[in-house]
């Protein structure tokens, strides 16, 4: 146990800064033993705020050199310093404030506040790395101009980069020079950013549509200057995009994008310099993933759109976390949707919403949207946070309609820029622009869960009406025992025995009833009744997943495959298949099927063969729903069950469907050159798919076809498609010969590594634990960078269920070890490992047990993080 008990922060408990910045100069002297961070700050009292005599500023980890007040040498009676803060005593209304702290970048493993990254030195503040960088007003509601002066090794460091312009630069003695670099856009510490290093620059440019010349540069190591183009042009759809869909241009002279290694997350929206996880923004064919690429253009993207929704209108304090990451997460998925395929996308996210958050939601970690107390701010950069939160701006979305949300966003960032505010002056700018009441709305940021909606239909010949009702519930969170019913936009539409979507009539005389409409659901029941209905239609429900609920119908497995070949709503189609697929396995785990039900078969069979389908959506409908969300679907969950059922499905369907997928794999071979087009992916997605089902039946053709495929591959996706297959199938051989090959070949390259690694320890025939544990004492693995951790620790506990759930607990075992060992390195990867082991009561008891000893073998260490303390305290608790 730890000595003191972290404390929780409420929402409740939120006041006005005691004081204010008018600005910051910064000045950092960065050496190789360390840094030194002189901040001149001018502060005042809030006229605003509670009246407090002494100032005190937060600061951790920092060697305090020397305070000033108003160029004064303050004396150590006239403040006070502690493991957490600064308090200057009796401070006068408007002062300025010197303070210089040493710093240790090179000691740096948390990777918070500014540290080193293959010799570079670069920050990350958000949420609160500020604070160890130097004492300061470390909240996002204290907003000021920043400079900063960067003073290194000439040779060492010829490229020193901060936010906004650069407005002098110069040599000094002893081979260091300098850079400042001027923020003119008041700003909260944690977009603040610096980079140092030895980096090569790809430039760009970009016009704005009031005609201003931005200059786009994007800094890489050089052995990654062939990677740099994809980021740069997915830049430069992402401002067009903002510009033409919600009126926002860049407001900067300068736009900068660099890629480090070492990153605790995706990337980071600091001003004017996005700083980027090397696997997140480096792009080539010969080494990227197609799925990689969209990826790449669509965190691009998300962290330009940032600098409207994030930096120019902030959050209040970090309970409005959503407030900019569920409405940027909602903005970069519209732009990824006009990218490429809406329908391609709408399945991807909503995959992840109902496997992850869902569970999420389901847990001991459930939280609103915008949450009411947090120990450790870092926990809650969630997949509730940003995907949820991404929902709840769709669904307003969808109530407002397109001109309406866009009335709404503009009088949103007109009325806040400059501003810190929180969800509830989003919420009110929708409401204003478009004189409607979202007061029942605003429930989705403060009830957690999942609302579940029940189903019923009645049709009635005679009168020619069908009726739907339609109850909602949302299960007990931790704290919210009751729930208030939700406003719910229900999409649905009717088919008829053609498959044709029928006129929904609400009334009898309704002209020109449309065929899909928005029902919106308020209270606890409704009883739609749709009139001139000749004969019983099948319910298309929740069309586009048009809220992040449950449904519960009672389908039958021929309703299920008749919208999957004829639903207008290509979601629902793809969602028909996985309901059946779900129904299909899960009567082989319950017994109540003996063997595969041919209609599954029959229906797959269909998907293969008729080439008019659209070939992007067909090959997201072949991939059998995950045991990840078959687990999440189960009350008291076996995965050793759910596992072996589908395996067997998986196992039938190729074996059945083995001419099938062979000619599938040649009509989607050969041809034309590379490129990212949709119909290109889609033929890349497709070939792959055939040969990992037919690897999966140790089909010795499909060996000769992957072998063949892996050697001859023009791009990545194909070569790890093959390599996958391979690793995946029985042929033990070939695939240890793959995996030497691809290590030699690729040691040098991080993102091949990752690769490497995360195909191994994802795999159940591959990836055994003893398999996995040797990962970790490869050469290539790395403790300090958190990609190669998640790369074999967060996939083996993620994706390789079958192993990571061994009955004799030994994987939950091995990860609460590797938990243990990096919880003093890196708090934040630390606790966001432990994740899979929370969910332990969703588990049946031969699971659950052991994964809460392990969970408690957690809490027995001597001194948790505060990171990991709050994940394991709340899942343990009662
Ligand atoms: N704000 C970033 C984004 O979503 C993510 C982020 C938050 C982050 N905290 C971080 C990134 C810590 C790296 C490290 O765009
Ligand atoms: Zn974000």
């Amino acid at each position: 146990m730890r000595d003191t008990q972290p404390r929780a922060i409420y929402l409740k408990d939120y006041r006005k800064p005691a004081f204010l910045v008018d600005s910051v100069s910064l000045c950092f002297e960065l050496f190789e033993d360390g840094a030194r961070v002189t901040a001149i700050q001018h502060l005042y009292r809030n006229p605003e705020a509670e009246q407090e005599r002494d100032l005190v500023l937060d600061g951790e980890e920092l060697q305090l050199e020397g305070v000033l007040l108003d160029g004064q040498p303050l004396n150590a009676d006239h403040y006070d310093v502690d493991s957490t803060s600064l308090r200057v005593k009796a401070v006068p209304d408007r002062f300025e404030l010197t303070v210089t702290t040493w710093i240790r970048p090179q000691e740096n493993t948390r990777l918070e506040g500014l540290y080193k990254s293959s010799g570079m030195f670069c920050t990350q503040c958000e949420a609160e790395g500020f604070r160890r960088i130097t004492y300061y007003l470390d909240r996002p509601d204290v907003m000021a101009p920043f400079s900063t002066r960067i003073e290194a090794d000439r040779k060492r460091y010829p490229v020193l980069l901060s936010n906004g312009n650069e407005v002098e630069r110069g040599d000094l003695d002893g081979g260091r020079h300098f850079v400042t670099w001027e923020d003119p856009f008041p700003k909260p510490c944690y977009l603040f950013a610096l980079v140092a290093g030895d980096l090569v620059e790809q430039t760009d440019s970009f016009r704005t549509q009031s005609g201003r010349d931005v200059s786009l540069r994007m800094y890489v190591e050089p052995r990654n200057s062939h990677k740099t183009e994809h980021a740069l042009d997915s830049l430069k759809r992402a401002m067009r995009w903002d510009e033409e869909v919600y009126g926002r241009e860049y407001d900067l002279d300068i736009f900068m994008i660099v890629a480090v290694d070492d990153f605790n997350m995706g990337a980071m929206e600091n001003k004017g310099l996005n700083i980027f996880n090397s696997s997140c923004v480096l792009a080539n064919p010969e080494t990227t993933t197609d799925l990689a690429f969209q990826r790449i253009e669509s965190i691009v993207a998300h962290e330009y759109f940032h600098n409207w929704s994030g930096n120019r209108v902030t959050c209040r304090d970090w309970f409005q976390l959503s407030l900019k990451e569920g409405f940027t997460v909602f903005r970069d998925a519209c732009f990824s949707a006009d990218m490429g395929s809406p329908t391609v996308k709408r399945i991807e996210d909503v995959n992840m919403i109902r496997t992850a958050q869902f569970a999420e939601d389901a847990g001991p970690m459930a939280h609103p949207v915008r949450p009411d107390s947090y120990m450790e701010i870092s926990n809650f950069y969630t997949v509730t946070v940003y995907e949820k939160g991404a929902e709840v701006v769709r669904m307003i979305h969808t109530l407002m309609g397109p001109e309406g949300f866009r009335k709404g966003s503009d009088l949103y960032f007109s009325r806040h820029d400059g501003q810190a505010v929180t969800t509830d002056d989003f919420v009110k700018a929708m409401e204003d622009a478009n004189g409607r009441d979202l007061g029942q709305f605003r429930r989705w940021y403060e009830q957690a869960g999942t609302p579940v909606l029940t189903i019923e239909d009645h049709y009635d010949r005679d009168a020619g009406t069908y009726t739907l009702t339609i109850r909602q519930s949302c299960p007990p969170t931790p704290g919210q025992t009751e729930k208030a019913p939700f406003h719910i936009p229900f999409a649905l539409g009717l088919l008829d025995d053609l498959g044709r979507d029928l006129p929904l009539k609400l009334s009898a005389d309704e002209a020109d009833a449309p065929t899909s409409r928005v029902l919106e659901l308020t209270e606890p029941e409704h009883r739609f009744v749709f009139h001139g209905v000749p004969r019983r239609p099948v319910p298309s429900l929740l069309r586009h997943f048009s809220a992040p609920v449950r449904v519960q119908y009672p389908w039958t497995r021929e309703q299920l495959m008749f919208l999957m070949s004829h639903d207008s709503d290509g979601f629902n189609r793809w969602d028909a298949g996985q309901r059946l697929a779900v129904d299909v396995i899960r009567a082989l785990m319950d017994g109540s099927d003996d063997a595969v039900d041919e209609r599954l078969v029959e229906a797959y069979r269909r998907l293969l063969t008729d080439a008019d389908l659209d070939q992007a959506l067909v090959s997201l409908m072949l991939a059998l729903p995950t045991e990840a969300y078959l687990i999440e679907l189960s009350d008291a969950a076996a995965p050793d069950r759910i596992h072996e059922a589908r395996d067997r499905v998986l196992t039938q369907l190729a074996t059945s469907l083995r001419d099938e997928l062979l000619a599938c794999y040649r009509r989607n071979t050969g041809g034309a050159a590379f490129s990212l087009e949709p119909e290109a992916v889609a033929r890349r997605a497709l070939r792959n798919t055939a040969l990992n089902w037919l690897l999966y039946i140790d089909d010795e053709m499909a060996r000769d076809i992957a072998l063949n495929q892996y050697e001859a591959a023009s791009n990545m996706t194909d070569r790890a498609g093959a390599l996958r297959a391979i690793v995946n199938s029985g042929f033990v051989a070939e695939r240890e010969r793959l995996l030497r090959h691809f290590h030699e070949r690729w040691h040098n390259d991080p993102q091949m590594v990752e690769q490497w690694f995360s195909v191994q320890s994802g795999s159940v025939r591959c990836g055994s634990l003893e398999h996995v544990r040797g990962l970790l004492g490869h050469a290539s693995f790395d403790w300090k960078n958190p990609n190669k951790i998640r790369s074999v620790i967060g996939v083996f506990a993620n994706q390789n269920l079958a192993r990571f759930h061994a009955e004799d607990g030994s994987g939950y075992r091995f990860l609460a070890e590797q938990i243990i060992g990096l919880d003093p390195h890196n708090p934040q990867i630390a606790a966001r490992l432990a994740g899979p082991l929370t969910r332990w009561r969703k588990y049946d008891a031969r699971f659950a047990s052991q994964m809460r000893q392990a969970l408690e073998s957690i809490m027995q260490q001597g001194s948790l993080s505060r990171d990991l303390y709050e994940v394991v305290h709340k899942s343990l608790k009662d």
